[in-house]
């Protein structure tokens, strides 16, 4: 039996491979709320049998989103329309999660296929963004309204709020977006949090927010869910935020109840994600492209604290996932381009690796038929 096709269980749940679709937005929603793309969409990857699915990026408020088209979980009727798709996912066998986020200081944006640009500020759809300083996220980026201590409590609350609305949807597994130059994120890097105050300066002052939400969440949903948090490991700047700062922050959202670390990077200044060096410096801008660019800030993770991790960033092929997974470099291994080129890339990877001759992890409805279309392709090979 591969690794990669190993199950393991975390808190209340359990996970039937180590197959994650990673966070992918698809600004399809309609006021915040899943549309029947949605659930085409998650549903594929349930028929496709990756153990873990996680929804794209869900705004805990309006002003949250990435773009006005990203969902939200904010109200009851988000909820209804979200529980379709994990009863799917669950009824496959595969795990509901969701990835609470607030986009901070890049929100309002158009979708990424329309360019992602900001929406200039006299576009209707357009509104003021947040963040920890009234800093800019970039050239074209609006200055962001720097969030107030009692701002501050109440995104807490809603992230608390919408953790509680996740379980009551269905979500088997919550991951807290701290990653990519979004509201988390930009608080714990000190290219993006000037603050002066108890939320800002060293590292613990920049770490109390994301520690704050963690203990919210952890407090709102009990003991039986397990958490993830996924980080930018490193800025990939200058003076940024570095792996050695991750790995103390992992040590501290360990103590706040997270169970483990979904590793991604960059993204502080609007830049593309690129591979740096554990002192956050570029190693060079094309390394984006290389297979597994970032296992090495999972594996890191994983070795120096208590915590599980999930490596995620151009893993492609069937062997390097479970090499990454055999060699204990990670707990999951998340794709996200990959798997949307072909859906069924788990079931795919169970019969190249040699785990499933029979198609007996293909749902039951295609198995059979499956079944009789590989042994029709032996008996014209050997005709
Ligand atoms: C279309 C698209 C949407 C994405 N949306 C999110 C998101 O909502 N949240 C997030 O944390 N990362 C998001 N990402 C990043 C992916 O989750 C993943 O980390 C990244 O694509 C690297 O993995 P890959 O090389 O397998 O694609 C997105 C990436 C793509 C391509």
């Amino acid at each position: 039996m591969a690794s990669l096709f190993s199950s393991i269980t975390i808190r209340g749940v359990s996970f039937p491979n180590r197959i994650a679709v990673s966070p992918l937005c698809m600004y399809s929603a309609i006021e915040g709320m899943a549309q029947p793309f949605h659930f085409a969409h998650l549903s594929t990857f349930a028929r496709g049998k990756a153990g873990l699915i996680f929804t794209e990026a869900i705004a805990v408020e309006p002003v949250g989103r990435i773009t006005p088209h990203c969902l939200g979980i904010w109200s009851d009727a988000q909820v209804e329309a979200l529980r379709p798709i994990t009863a799917f996912i669950d009824e496959m066998g595969c795990v509901p999660a969701i990835q609470l986020a607030h986009a901070g200081r890049k929100a309002s944006t158009a979708a990424a296929f329309l360019g992602g640009k900001p929406l200039p500020h006299d576009d209707p759809q357009a509104w003021q963004v947040v963040g920890p300083s009234a800093v800019a996220a970039g050239p074209g980026f609006p200055v962001p309204h720097e969030l107030s201590v009692e701002e501050i409590q109440e995104l807490i609350h809603a992230f608390a709020s919408a953790a509680e609305r996740s379980i009551e949807a269905g979500f088997k597994v919550i991951e807290l977006h701290g990653a990519h130059g979004y509201l988390v994120n930009s608080f714990l890097s000190p290219i993006s949090n000037l603050r002066t105050d108890a939320y800002g300066g060293d590292i613990h002052g920049r770490m109390r927010f994301a520690l704050e939400i963690t203990r919210a969440t952890r407090a709102a949903v009990g003991e039986d869910i397990p958490l993830f948090f996924r980080i930018s490991a490193v800025d990939g700047g200058e003076g940024g935020w570095s792996m050695d700062d991750s790995v103390v922050l992992a040590t501290e959202l360990g103590k706040c109840g997270i169970d483990v670390v979904d590793c991604s990077s960059g993204g502080i200044s609007g830049a593309p994600r690129f591979r740096a060096d554990d002192e956050g410096k570029p190693l060079d801008k094309n390394s984006a492209r290389m297979p597994g660019f970032q296992v090495p800030y999972a594996e890191r993770i994983r070795n120096e604290t208590d915590l599980m991790s999930m490596a995620v960033g151009v893993i492609v092929d069937p062997h390097q996932a479970e090499e990454i997974i055999q060699n204990g470099r990670a707990d999951f291994a998340a794709l996200g381009r990959e798997i949307m080129y072909d859906p069924f890339w788990p079931l795919h990877a169970a019969e190249k690796l040699g785990v499933d001759p029979d198609f007996k992890m293909w749902p039951k409805q295609y198995g059979w038929a499956v079944d009789r279309r590989s042994q029709i392709i032996t008996l014209n090979r050997q005709s």
